[in-house]
């Protein structure tokens, strides 16, 4: 019973990320390069310029990673790489990277499901954590209600239907003038705000299903700001914002309670850039504590993009015998 140590590397959109694991559990290390400063001047990720900027991170970053952990590539059991779901280009630079590794130092390549990361992000910050249990993965790219029924088995309960969670924050951001990534942004300005001042819409299938749907919210947002302006009246930001976020966090902790119920399952995880949101947090907690649900979130740092999650995943992978042939390619729009 020896341990297993994964060196991992993400490089699915802004961050170049690398990271030291030991059983999928402890990090030994965990290095994240941002982009943000350069993408930040054209108000989102430029794909072109991201596969660039990770091409110039990558070897540093990696070396950094180890050095951190205090391993050599030798010290190494399996290489673990994000290949999808993501930007091709962006992908592209860590999974060669890896691919390179593996077939160099002739040890294991795993592919890893960005999304399964994300999730997996908390087994990392509860060390007793153990499928199944439902989470609710909310990303700049993804909103998932995901219910894992064993390690790297997921059943999709449900999913957005046209913008993702993260996506709608940075657009509501954009047009109140907060600016890229508006996320943490308007999280921050909600706290001076009243957050029933304006009635936003919630979206609300009538099928049963757990779907979610954020463009109509958003929408709803920028015709606000648009008759406010055309009748010169004043638009209070932080309402807007703190309205806007109650709106989009209602929805998602009805439909992540219902996840629950439906799997009859008493344990519910949330991960992804979104889950580092407060009210989202501060509303789950609450409603979990009146069903008897108990709500779990990884720190900040493991929220956001890195590798740490993915070396993660990857242990749970290779313990399954899921070894990669170098022949793996990125996957952009890989499913869970
Ligand atoms: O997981 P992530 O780093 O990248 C993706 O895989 O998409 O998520 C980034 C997203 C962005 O849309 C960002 O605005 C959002 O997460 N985000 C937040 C907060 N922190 C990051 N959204 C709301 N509140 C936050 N505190
Ligand atoms: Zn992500």
């Amino acid at each position: 019973n020896e341990d297993i140590k994964i060196l991992a590397i993400e490089s699915s959109c802004d961050e170049t990320a690398a990271a030291v694991v030991v059983n999928g559990r402890e990090v030994l290390s965990n290095v994240i390069a941002s982009q943000i400063d350069i993408h930040t001047k054209f108000g989102g990720v430029v794909p072109e310029v991201a596969s660039r900027k990770h091409i110039e991170a990558i070897s540093a970053v990696v070396q950094e990673a180890l050095d951190k952990a205090n391993v050599t590539l030798e010290d190494i059991d399996a290489i673990g790489v994000t290949y999808g779901p993501g930007l091709v280009g962006a992908l592209l630079v860590g999974l060669q990277y890896a691919k390179g590794l593996s077939y160099a130092l002739n040890k294991p390549l795993i592919g890893v499901n960005h999304i399964e990361g994300h999730i997996s992000a908390n087994f990392i910050e509860y060390k007793e954590l153990e499928p199944p249990f439902v989470c609710l993965v909310v990303s700049g790219g993804h909103t998932f209600i995901v219910y894992m029924k064993d390690y790297g088995e997921f059943e999709v309960l449900g999913g957005t239907r046209d913008d993702a969670a993260g996506e709608a924050f940075d657009k509501v951001a954009r047009a109140i003038g907060l600016g890229y990534p508006g996320g943490p942004k308007i999280d921050r300005v909600s706290k001076e705000g009243n957050a029933d001042a304006i009635k936003f819409p919630r979206a609300n299938f009538h099928d049963n299903s757990l779907d979610f749907s954020f463009s109509g919210v958003k929408s709803a947002v920028l015709n606000y700001l648009n008759n406010k302006e055309m009748r010169n009246e004043e638009i209070v930001r932080e309402d807007v914002a703190a309205s806007f976020q109650k709106a989009v966090v209602d929805v998602l902790v009805d439909n992540a309670m219902e996840a629950c119920k439906k799997r009859k399952v008493d344990k519910i995880a949330i991960a992804g850039g979104v889950a580092s949101n407060s009210c989202l947090r501060e509303s789950m907690i609450k409603r979990g504590e009146k069903e008897g649900i108990r709500v779990l979130f990884p720190s900040m740092i493991l929220c956001t993009d890195n590798a740490a999650m993915i070396g993660s995943a990857a242990y749970f992978e290779y313990k399954k015998g899921n070894i990669a042939p170098l022949t793996l390619n990125a996957i952009p729009n890989l499913k869970l």
